[in-house]
């Protein structure tokens, strides 16, 4: 059993309505029902968006209390968010950084995210299906570790 924080950061509450031809028609809420029914009982996976940075500075440091790893798709501080990044060095949470377009065949200042070097990994380009394989390969990570 993982416990997992889902963090979801600024405008993804706005997926199923925003620039569909690059985020594609799914809702954020089909994507946490989603990875709910992925988790069913074998993992504990709570659901948090924000579009404040500080909201999910505050979410991942008290993860740190709880959750066994992070899964999170940052949006645009991916690229920027120094404070997210030293949040996520701070309570040492395995966290894997997962994107729904493929961030570096896009605009050049999206092809640099502050966070990567500090999460396990980078899952980027499979549409909503980017937080399942970044759940798993979260959950892959643990169980290795436990070995
Ligand atoms: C995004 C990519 C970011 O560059 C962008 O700012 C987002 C969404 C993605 O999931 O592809 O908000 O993180």
């Amino acid at each position: 059993m993982a416990k997992i924080a889902l963090i979801h950061g600024p405008n993804l509450n706005l997926l199923g309505r925003r620039e569909r031809s690059i985020y594609g028609s799914v809702t954020l809420a089909t994507i946490n029902e989603a990875a709910l029914a992925w988790a069913g009982d074998a993992h504990e996976v709570r659901p948090l968006q924000s579009n404040h940075e500080g909201v999910i500075v505050d979410a991942i440091q008290q993860a740190g209390d709880w959750a066994d790893g992070l899964v999170m798709n940052p949006g645009a501080f991916t690229h920027y968010s120094y404070a997210i990044r030293d949040a996520i060095a701070g309570v040492s949470l395995p966290t894997v950084e997962v994107h729904l377009s493929n961030i570096h065949s896009r605009e050049e200042f999206r092809h640099k995210s502050v966070l990567a070097a500090v999460c396990v990994g980078q899952i980027a380009g499979f549409g909503w299906r980017s937080y399942l394989l970044g759940l798993q390969a979260l959950v892959d990570y643990l169980a290795d570790r436990q070995k």
